[in-house]
């Protein structure tokens, strides 16, 4: 329940990334011995990650003594497969094919399907691990990767995807010889894998360019690490800064990972203030509309367009917000129509124009950025929001709510 109309105010800092962390938890399967990560968000998304890699008979669990570690030793794996009960709550679930096959020289991972946000094919996947020597076949809604060794091979992605290159790029760090990823997805997530699995022992260059090369190392072992702080999260809380005109400081999170978030944010208005780990928002003038396309990285991040749609929805003037990377995800737009904002969709394009003031209504969650972008615009609107199906948020935001309530919002969690 989001009462709306309070500026926020005030300092807080971002959890640690939930998608650096899905992967670095998949990457530890390929160290013998244990892993500890810390500054790991508490969401359901890494419990789900938990459950699965405890299924595959490996030690996994918060640490019991330090909040936000996890560790993880899977010095052996019991069984290579992740079943589908598992593995469709949460598509990042994928991302243990890559390790089991190179660990165990197979593996059986249920197809994850489809999601809210599009039918996402996992055949860039599949294609990488087969050019680096693994037999693929599909098989009653699981894929089934077996080898009698994996070796380096060259692969050129189709599409840039960043589960399917860190998926690739896991199984590359123990295939002899060496590996060429090309079109590489260029995300700081896949920067962080690389970075950790190079302290693991791996040969990994050229992360964060589209063309990475991995010279395959006989094993990996394991290691401590802080997971860095979480682009997408800190992008929502200065839009909520942004749409209540309001002044926020957001720490903890590598600026020099938001920098296209934070060009479309000043282009609305906003005034920013920018060190290497933390920015100042402030929203003083009127919000202007703008256009915006989403792209993988460096380009303007999809798992933002909600939440910057919801702040133009108050915007001067007319916005087009385009969707280049996944080709379901306006489901927030009926939504915002309910509270009153104008938006006509066509194809990949939302096309807003400003209106004077949204109103309070009971909305619905359909995904998780989707809900993050009606709690920034519940925040804004007059009156009193209502956002059902909040555990979708709870996969990705760590205390939302007390988060912004923190910084002046009123927002309460009900049921
Ligand atoms: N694609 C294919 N074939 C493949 C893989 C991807 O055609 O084999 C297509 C997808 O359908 C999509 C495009 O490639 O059109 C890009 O998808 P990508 O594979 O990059 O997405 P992902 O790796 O499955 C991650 C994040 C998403 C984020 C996207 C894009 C994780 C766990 N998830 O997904 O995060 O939107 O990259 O940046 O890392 C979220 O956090 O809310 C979220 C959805």
């Amino acid at each position: 329940m989001v009462r709306g109309g309070a500026p926020l105010r005030g300092e807080v800092s971002v959890s640690g990334s939930k998608n650096s962390t899905l992967a670095l938890m998949a990457g530890a399967l390929l160290a013998s011995g244990e892993t500890r990560l810390r500054n790991v968000p508490r969401l359901r998304d890494v419990d789900t990650m938990l459950e699965i890699l405890r299924a595959l008979g490996v030690r996994a669990e918060w640490d019991a003594e330090e909040p936000r570690c996890v560790r993880i030793d899977a010095s052996s794996i019991a069984s290579p497969e992740a079943p589908y009960d598992l593995v469709r709550k949460m598509r990042a679930s994928f991302l243990v094919l890559g390790p089991l096959v190179a660990r165990c020289g197979m593996a059986r991972v249920s197809e994850p399907g489809g999601c809210a946000i599009g039918v996402r094919p996992i055949d860039q996947h599949l294609k990488g691990l087969a050019a680096l020597g693994a037999k693929v076949r599909l098989d009653h809604g699981y894929v089934e990767a077996s080898t009698t060794g994996l070796r380096g091979g060259r692969v050129a992605f189709d599409v840039s995807t960043v589960n399917g290159t860190q998926n690739v790029m896991m199984a590359a760090v123990l295939a002899p010889g060496e590996s060429v990823l090309e079109n590489a997805a260029r995300e700081p997530e896949v920067v962080e894998l690389a970075t950790v699995l190079n302290r693991m022992g791996a040969d990994v260059r050229n992360a964060g360019s589209d063309r990475i090369a991995v010279r395959g190392v006989a094993a990996l072992r394991g290691v401590h690490h802080d997971v860095a702080g979480d682009r997408i999260e800190a992008g929502t809380l200065l839009a909520a800064a942004m749409i209540t005109r309001g002044d926020v400081r957001v720490t903890g999170v590598d600026t020099s990972t938001l920098e296209s978030t934070l060009d479309k944010l000043r282009e609305t208005g906003a005034e920013l203030e920018v060190e290497p780990s933390a920015v100042r928002a402030r929203s003083l003038g009127a919000l202007q509309g703008v256009r915006a396309v989403t792209a993988p990285f460096p380009g303007f991040p999809t798992d933002m367009q909600a939440q910057l749609l919801a702040v133009l929805t108050l915007a001067k003037g007319s916005s087009v917000v385009t969707e280049r990377v996944f080709e379901n995800r306006f489901m927030h737009v009926p939504e915002l129509q309910r509270m009153g904002a104008d938006i006509a969709l066509s194809d990949r394009s939302a096309h807003v124009r400003g209106v004077a003031r949204l109103s309070g209504a009971p909305v619905m969650a359909t995904d998780l950025r989707a809900s993050a972008g009606l709690i920034v615009a519940a925040l804004a609107a007059d009156g009193e929001t209502s956002v059902s199906r909040v555990y979708h948020i709870d996969r990705g935001y760590e205390r939302i709510e007390e988060k912004l309530r923190s910084l002046g919002a009123e927002i309460r969690r009900e049921g």
